[in-house]
């Protein structure tokens, strides 16, 4: 078996819609990651995603961030507000796995701060394991951790909403309530299993436990990076700095720039299944390993320009590329959160009053209406648990500055 590294822009696109390539990024992950939905390939695949897309629709997103969203991100902040400071990083996964949850169908009965506490430090264990490839912890100790977590996670969060669940199913069927009833969530789509498709209880357990960690990982860290990014640009362009506090548009800008620079997933892996040849001349033998560097590529001077290595918000790319560049994947793969998380690209025609501006943008937005700012006397610290550039903690400040 050969390895093949690239971080050519068009050599990763053509990789990433390749039918040939099989996900490998996350073999070491087995504990956690076992037959979920990003592991899969083939009709296996392509029958999960189509079942678990009914939750993923530009329309419910759009219901979520204007209706459902900015109850929870209040709740969420006030404590952070009253205590004057946060962990950015801290608060970004408190958020986030409230809107995990809700994705995959995991319900918080007491919807307190203590309860949210509980499942975001199963669900960091859970990302431990998946993304232990890139551990610098003892990979025994961590997978020993995830068999326990994902126990706990059984008892104390899943069978409680499979039971919830189960139960609104049997109405439905039953002609007692209409489907509209039913929660909107991954969790109910696979009990009801309208495909069919080939499920058990210990596969359902492990796909939800990787939505909770796939959603929540990705959006608190690119949150906090464009944060980070805002802040710096902002002290060296202050006269810029207003327009992102009062133009919501350029401010969505600014997090797209961000994502490109910090792709929550830097390297994808693909094995391949036969013989095959990308762009470039790069071919592969069955069997074959491409690293592709995604933080790299997302710099590609072809594609971004001469100064792609900075953060520029008024960054213009060529028409059939997003500004984030590869950080959602593309192809057969690609990610269910994307609008979600990153909303819809805005244009000339774009209703600044009624636009889906996607999660990471409404929580930076929400950080600088509250005047947020890096605490001069707690610097933020770097990831040091694993190789993946990620802060650690990020302390900032309400109320001053800015
Ligand atoms: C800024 C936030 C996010 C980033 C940067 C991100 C990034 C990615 C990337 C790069 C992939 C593809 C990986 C590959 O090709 O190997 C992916 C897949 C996926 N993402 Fe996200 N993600 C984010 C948020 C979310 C959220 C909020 C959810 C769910 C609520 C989510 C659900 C998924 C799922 C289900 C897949 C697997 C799709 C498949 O294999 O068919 N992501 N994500």
């Amino acid at each position: 078996m050969s390895k093949i590294e690239t971080s050519d822009y068009k050599t990763i696109k053509s990789a990433l819609v390749n039918r040939n390539l099989k996900q490998a990024l996350y073999d070491k992950g087995k504990v956690i990651m076992d037959g979920v939905l990003l592991t899969l390939h083939g009709e296996e695949h392509r029958k999960r995603r189509k079942l678990e897309h009914k939750i993923f629709q530009r329309d419910f997103f759009k219901y979520y961030e204007h209706e459902l969203f900015p109850k929870t991100l209040n709740e969420t902040i006030k404590p952070f507000l009253n205590k004057g400071s946060a962990d950015l990083l801290d608060f970004g996964y408190r958020i986030t796995m409230n809107l995990t949850a809700d994705f995959a169908g995991i319900d918080r009965p007491k919807k307190t701060p203590e309860e949210t506490e509980d499942l975001l430090s199963l669900v960091k264990v859970f990302s431990q394991g998946a993304t232990l490839v890139h551990s610098k912890r003892p990979h025994d100790e961590v997978n020993k951790e995830v068999l326990m977590a994902l126990n706990e996670f059984e008892e104390k969060f899943l069978s409680p909403s499979k039971k919830r669940r189960e139960k609104l199913i049997t109405k439905f069927k039953n002609n007692q309530i209409e489907k509209n009833e039913l929660p909107r969530d991954v969790l109910t789509v696979l009990l009801i299993n309208e495909d069919k498709i080939s499920l058990n209880e210990d596969l359902i357990k492990r796909e939800i436990a990787f939505y909770l960690q796939a959603g929540s990982h990705s959006t608190a860290n690119s949150m906090t990076h464009a944060l980070h990014e805002i802040f710096i640009w902002g002290e060296n362009n202050p006269s810029e700095f207003n327009k992102i506090k009062n133009d919501s548009l350029f401010l969505q800008k600014c997090v797209h720039e961000s994502m490109r620079l910090h792709p929550a997933s830097p390297v994808a892996w693909r094995k391949s299944e036969c013989p095959v040849k990308l762009d470039n001349n790069i071919e592969l033998d069955k069997g074959d390993l491409i690293i592709m560097d995604l933080h790299k590529a997302n710099q590609d001077k072809k594609i971004f320009g001469d100064d792609s290595d900075i953060f520029n918000p008024h960054r213009i790319v060529p028409k059939n590329q997003f500004l984030w560049g590869l950080t959602f994947g593309i192809g057969l793969h690609m990610c269910f959160g994307r609008d979600l998380d990153g909303g819809i690209v805005s244009n000339e025609n774009t209703d600044p009053n009624n636009h889906q501006y996607g999660i990471v943008t409404l929580l930076v937005k929400k950080i600088l209406d509250e005047k947020g700012s890096p605490d001069p006397k707690n610097k933020p610290k770097s990831d040091l648990n694993s190789e993946r550039p990620n802060w650690g903690s990020y302390p900032i400040i309400f109320g001053e500055k800015l």
